[in-house]
């Protein structure tokens, strides 16, 4: 579904490069090449833009016309939409399978139990995107990006959406073939039956995500297949519009934070970029502060940046406590394990990028246990909006920051629900469970010893009365 716009207002396009994160270095390489690290020292890369020459709207009100263009696909995305915000194709050239059309809820029965005032917590729900992740909105920007560049293979390593997504976009639009690498019997079998039943080739590794992230970028060198992970930074472009959809839900006002579960850091990096790039355009006229929430099972951000002082300290990051850290991991063999499969993961490839925006949205690192993460996604699905685990982290790390007392009552909170219930439906129906066996082998094992908020099945006798008896009883 390569979609042709027929809009007469597109955005200029010669605008964009890309540009080395470390700030010592600086390189600068053109925008139509394929590249997921700098030539010259190795860092990740921006997408940057000359600004000053941009077309831009005078308010971010502006957007709002492009409500009117829906039979326009490219404007009918809640990607694309914002096209002048992150302007590095031409519209003729952009990949759309109509993503983004998700929700901002506010929620007091969630509020309630996060500590908030009513009114004060919403919930983005980016589960109700075409494959059920918020991976879509990097997707579309990471597959147009291919497209551009003539790609006819994609891969990616994954813990199961960002693989679901790419196995999605390639399906539809048959414009290349996905190649996804997942790690042994790490992936929730939502997300594995999408990449097969999209057509997607599966290569298991017998190994976990870590291995599989090391693994997809030597191959994809090697055999010159495009890489869709997010260090490749016209993802993070399209990620950058969840935050730009909150404003818009918000009537354009700035929250106080966004809360986001954090795994290999792409969200969070393009949140910061987000918020800086509205700034720094004028507008925004200030930026809401950032929580960024680890499993315990898999704690490498909340360690390195809470526990151990590192700091993005101006693109200088002291990279020993990093080093350090690793060879500790390596040494004891630590293997991130948590429940929150989407985020089981040891070494976050955008740990900069996130450093970097924990220091422009003055942010924070929390980890939450299994136990915290599925009591919270209980009430998430109770308050009618389900999500998979890692989502859940977001709303237990809000009720953590609560309790510290760093969130206020009266901020206005949002929470991003990074997936769809349906992505994970054994962690689940495990918390809800009757049987004592199947709760232990599943969640047992994580240290969650109860299930404070399940909502569980009756059994009855397949009697009429005793089947009246039971719901005049339980209702
Ligand atoms: N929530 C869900 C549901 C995810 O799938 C992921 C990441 C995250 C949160 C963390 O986001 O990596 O931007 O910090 N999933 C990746 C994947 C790793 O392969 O699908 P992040």
């Amino acid at each position: 579904m390569l979609q042709t716009a027929n809009s007469t207002s597109a955005p200029q396009t010669d605008l964009a490069f890309q540009r080395c994160i470390n700030p010592t270095c600086g390189a600068t390489y053109e925008a139509n090449s394929v590249r997921t690290s700098c030539d010259k020292c190795g860092d990740l890369l921006d997408i940057d833009y000359e600004w000053d020459r941009a077309v831009l709207p005078k308010k971010l009100s502006e957007f709002e016309a492009m409500w009117n263009q829906r039979t326009n696909p490219v404007r009918f995305s809640g990607v694309w939409r914002f096209h002048e915000l992150l302007p590095f194709v031409p519209q003729d050239k952009i990949v759309t399978v109509g993503e983004g059309q998700t929700l901002l809820q506010q929620t007091d029965s969630v509020g309630d139990y996060v500590g908030m005032n009513h009114g004060k917590l919403h919930l983005q729900y980016e589960g109700m995107n075409p494959s059920g992740s918020f991976k879509d909105n990097g997707m579309c920007a990471a597959v147009t990006h291919a497209a551009m560049m003539g790609a006819k293979r994609a891969a990616c390593a994954s813990t199961g959406n960002t693989s679901a997504s790419l196995a999605l976009y390639c399906s539809a639009t048959r414009l290349m073939r996905a190649v996804i690498f997942i790690g042994s019997g790490k992936i929730s079998y939502g997300k594995l039956s999408q990449a097969l039943d999209y057509g997607a080739l599966t290569v298991q590794i017998a190994g976990d995500f870590d291995d599989a992230m090391i693994r997809v970028k030597q191959v994809s060198q090697e055999l010159g297949i495009y890489l869709v992970n997010s260090v490749n930074p016209f993802r993070l472009e399209g990620q950058k519009t969840i935050m730009f959809r909150i404003l818009e839900a918000l009537r354009w006002e700035v929250p106080d934070w966004i809360v986001v579960p954090g795994g290999n850091l792409g969200n969070s990096s393009a949140f910061g970029k987000a918020f800086s790039e509205l700034k720094a355009l004028g507008l925004i006229d200030r930026m809401p502060r950032l929580a960024v929430i680890n499993a315990s099972g898999a704690d490498t951000l909340y360690e390195l940046v809470e526990r151990r002082g590192v700091r993005w300290n101006g693109g200088h990051v002291n990279m020993d406590p990093i080093r350090e850290y690793n060879d500790l991991m390596d040494r004891e063999g630590k293997k991130a394990d948590t429940i929150a499969s989407a985020i089981e993961i040891n070494r976050p490839v955008n740990l900069k990028k996130c450093l970097r925006a924990l220091d422009t949205m003055d942010g924070v690192v929390r980890q939450v246990s299994d136990q915290e993460i599925l009591d919270a996604k209980a009430k998430v699905g109770a308050g009618g909006f389900g999500c998979e685990p890692a989502s859940a982290a977001s709303v237990a790390g809000a009720k953590l920051l609560r309790r510290e007392g760093v969130i206020a009552p009266s901020d206005r909170v949002v929470c991003i629900l990074t997936g769809h219930e349906l992505k994970d439906p054994t962690a689940t129906v495990a918390y809800h469970t009757t049987d004592q066996e199947v709760f232990n082998k599943t969640l047992g094992s994580r240290g969650v010893t109860k299930a404070s908020h399940a909502n569980r099945a009756i059994a009855v006798p397949n009697e009429l009365d005793d089947i009246i008896k039971a719901i005049q009883l339980y209702s």
